[in-house]
């Protein structure tokens, strides 16, 4: 059904060991539109979330609207930051512009208020849980897009850009912006990151006193 099979042979654990926060994109991506939109539709189908609430929406910008939204942005960020600035964040801007497409990911908060009234006793971590649901399907979608080639870096202009988004890409007032994944054909691998110890960071146990 989601015809998973185009993408079979790629190395979950090996894209999980690559992935990285990529900025230097062009639109040149080396699998088809149709590939690329059936990835994000399979993502989105079985994603996990509370109660099976399927509470994340997804709006998807490529082309013209791709550009449109980082122009919309920029005038939004020209509005606050002071002009002798502003350089750095036009740069950044345009290398955003430059990738193949932005993917806009929501929380539908009428979903999460109806669960909050369906199981009062959850009530105040349905907010939260929304927001794990998105992330482990921004994570999919990342890990996914690494095992094709491709290079990905998430932006959080919201709430900045709420109403801009609302305006240009019809996401209803109740749809919460999470955040904007910027999607290309990675042109320069990524810096070598710090990473803390996991002697800190991880406990594998299996004993008990
Ligand atoms: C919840 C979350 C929010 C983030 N927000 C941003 C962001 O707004 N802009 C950005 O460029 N990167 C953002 N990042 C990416 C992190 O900076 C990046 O994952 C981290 O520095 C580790 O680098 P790596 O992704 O290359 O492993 C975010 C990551 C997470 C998990």
């Amino acid at each position: 059904m989601d015809n998973y099979e185009q993408f079979s042979k790629m190395n979950v654990i090996e894209s999980i060991a690559t992935r990285r926060s990529l900025y230097e994109l062009d639109h040149k991506i080396k699998i088809t539109p149709k590939q690329f939109r059936d990835f994000i539709a399979l993502a989105q189908t079985n994603a996990p979330s509370p109660v099976n609430s399927q509470s994340t929406r997804i709006i998807v910008l490529t082309d013209a609207a791709h550009q449109k939204h980082w122009d919309e942005v920029e005038k939004i960020l020209a509005n606050i930051i002071p002009s002798e600035k502003f350089a750095p964040t036009a740069t950044k801007l345009a290398k955003f512009r430059a990738a193949y497409a932005t993917i806009l990911l929501f929380e539908d908060g009428n979903v999460v208020n109806d669960l909050q009234n369906k199981y009062p006793l959850y009530a105040t971590k349905y907010p939260d849980w929304a927001h794990q649901a998105n992330a482990m399907l921004q994570y999919a979608l990342w890990v996914g897009f690494e095992s094709m080639g491709l290079g990905v870096s998430i932006q959080h202009y919201n709430p900045l850009i709420d109403e801009m988004v609302q305006q240009n890409w019809g996401a209803p007032a109740t749809w919460q912006l999470i955040t904007e994944m910027v999607v290309g054909n990675p042109l320069v691998p990524a810096k070598e990151k710090m990473i803390l110890p996991l002697t800190e960071r991880l406990q594998f146990i299996d004993t008990i006193e």
